[in-house]
């Protein structure tokens, strides 16, 4: 079913309203977002900014033109700071500055091709940048939630198609799944080494599935991919198309990433390790994703890359959620057919002149709308 903003007006109508949501937790709040300028931080920024939060902002500058992040004008709307994450000194003093209660890291390489060509920097921004942040966090008294989101990609993957639930061992074949692994591991580390004590902060890691939505212009992405082509009126060239991966809209992980950090404000036992994905059965592949995606533009061809020496890449990548479910009563809420076909609407819609702001926040009453009629339990927790 479709619902758009007019749908969700009964629900959400007022600032206070929006508050509302996730029990209260962020409005008022300081809460860092790291990785703002990109694709998953400007939505997260956005919403956090509805939900009445003090967010302050914290990245290298955009580096796609367009970006969602100037699309949304963010740096006008939040304490916007450009700084690299490898900067422990810079880190330190903006926490130190800012005084961030809620830290959600979401700045990474986070490209698998990328890190193959740039290895070291992948290492030292997933790796370093997450000690860097929590040496800070250490130094600081009022923090209380932190949030380092990883990937579904953090698992040894034995290609058996199995999915992973959150005590699967730990692994990583390319630099960057293996950068986010230990970025896991150093996160566990600080949690039991320094973070165990009354008053300390509440820290989580967050492993999500791919996720799709509209405004992701970076370079080797599915989705990003054949918006250029289809812009270019060329076929888009696939490398693996029958390689599957837990797609997911952008809003699923965010929403479970926002329930997460509000539930470990209110009770620090909530925090752990949580896969985030959609549902097993809505697990599909690549080529899956480019015919649909296809045929809800309206026309599109694809090609499959030519086999060569290319760097590896996982064939099978499946999420187990059961324990968000059990534990943070976070499902998925909208399906592989609903993100995709919601994901070209926002793109043909802003093709023809749309501004990003009114297509995400339609996304986001549309969501909040799904939310409320599947009685979603951070939807109104008070
Ligand atoms: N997009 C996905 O499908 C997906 C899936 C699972 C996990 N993730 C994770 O989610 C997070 C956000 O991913 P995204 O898709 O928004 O990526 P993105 O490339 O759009 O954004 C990355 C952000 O990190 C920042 N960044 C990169 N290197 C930095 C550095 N050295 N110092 C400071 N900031 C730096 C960028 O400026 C940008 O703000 C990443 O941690 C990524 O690993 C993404």
């Amino acid at each position: 079913m479709e619902l758009g903003r007019g749908a969700v007006e009964g629900l959400v109508t007022t600032a206070s309203d929006s508050a509302r949501l996730f029990g209260d937790t962020f409005s008022g709040r300081r809460v860092l977002v790291t990785g703002h300028t990109g694709f998953k931080g400007s939505w997260l920024s956005r919403w956090l900014l509805d939900l009445g939060a003090e967010v302050t902002g914290y990245a290298l500058p955009p580096d796609t033109t367009p970006s969602l992040f100037t699309e949304l004008d963010l740096s006008r709307s939040l304490d916007s700071h450009f700084g690299d994450v490898r900067d422990a000194q810079k880190v330190a003093g903006l926490i130190a500055e800012v005084r961030p209660e809620i830290v959600l890291h979401l700045a990474a390489q986070p490209l698998v091709r990328r890190s193959y060509a740039e290895t070291p920097y992948t290492f030292e921004t997933n790796v370093m940048g997450v000690v860097n942040l929590l040496e800070a966090v250490r130094a600081s008294s009022d923090c209380r939630v932190v949030l380092n989101v990883t990937t579904d990609k953090v698992y040894a993957n034995p290609e058996t198609a199995e999915p992973f639930a959150e005590e699967s061992p730990l692994g990583g074949h390319d630099p960057y799944s293996a950068s986010k692994a230990a970025a896991e591991i150093v996160t566990a580390s600080y949690r039991s080494s320094f973070f165990g004590g009354p008053g300390a902060p509440a820290v989580s890691t967050a492993r999500a599935g791919n996720v799709i939505g509209g405004g992701d212009w970076a370079e080797d992405r599915l989705v990003p991919d054949c918006v250029r082509a289809l812009g270019a009126g060329e076929s888009v060239e696939i490398r693996n198309p029958a390689s599957t991966r837990p797609w997911q809209h952008v809003l699923e992980p965010l929403g479970g990433y926002l329930h997460l950090a509000a539930m470990s404000l209110r009770d620090s036992q909530a925090a752990g390790a949580f896969n985030f994905g959609p549902d097993v059965g809505e697990i599909r592949t690549v080529g899956e994703v480019v015919e649909l995606f296809h045929a809800a533009w309206g026309h599109g061809d694809w090609h499959a890359h030519a086999p060569d020496q290319q760097p590896h890449e996982a064939t099978h990548l499946r999420l187990a959620i059961g324990k968000a479910d059990r534990e943070l009563d976070w499902r998925p809420l909208w399906g592989f057919e609903q993100s995709v076909e919601r994901t070209v609407q926002w793109y043909r819609a802003f093709a023809d002149g749309s501004a990003a702001e009114d297509l995400v926040a339609e996304d986001i009453a549309a969501y909040l709308c799904t939310a409320a009629q599947a009685g979603a339990s951070w939807i109104d927790q008070r």
